[in-house]
């Protein structure tokens, strides 16, 4: 089953939209198998956004990954990556969609609330970064089992 990661950056716990993206999330039909509410080092975010090392704006971005806690999530789903990333929206929220969470929450291209793996194999690489695998849970998602 695809998976992909999901972050709630400091500016989304900050603004208490931490229920809000995990409800889009929760009521599209995806399911969570990795929740962690963490501060994040100077180390993991350089590797997280290692691709973007030696843009203008790569220091600013781990200055503010790294600037207080994050939410940290695995979600699982058929296409959800790129169902995440359409849920997401544009890099900078002023071009994304109303509907999107940064269409509909965000203003700013360096506080735009959320990250979301752009491939699956992005995908794998950032979950096993940001998780052990004791930390996840996979569970089959079922109508009935609460109720007996
Ligand atoms: P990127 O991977 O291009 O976007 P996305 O998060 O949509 O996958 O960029 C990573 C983050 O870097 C982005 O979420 C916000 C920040 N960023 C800037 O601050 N300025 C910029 O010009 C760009 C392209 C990104």
């Amino acid at each position: 089953m695809e998976r992909t990661f999901i972050a709630i950056k400091p500016d989304g716990v900050q603004r208490r939209l931490v229920g809000e993206v995990i409800s889009r999330f929760e009521d599209k039909g995806f399911t969570l198998v990795g929740l962690k509410l963490m501060s994040v080092s100077r180390e993991l975010a350089e590797n997280h956004y290692d691709v973007h090392k030696g843009k203008p704006f790569f220091d600013g971005l781990v200055k503010f990954i790294t600037s207080g806690p994050l939410v940290a999530m695995v979600w699982e789903g058929d296409g959800v990556v790129a169902s995440a990333r359409k849920m997401i929206g544009a890099t900078n929220p002023l071009t994304a969609e109303p509907g999107t969470i940064r269409g509909d929450f965000a203003v700013s291209i360096g506080r735009n609330l959320i990250h979301g793996s752009d491939a699956v194999e992005t995908a794998q690489r950032e979950i096993s970064l940001w998780f052990k695998e004791e930390e996840l849970s996979a569970w089959e998602p079922s109508i009935m089992s609460w109720l007996v």
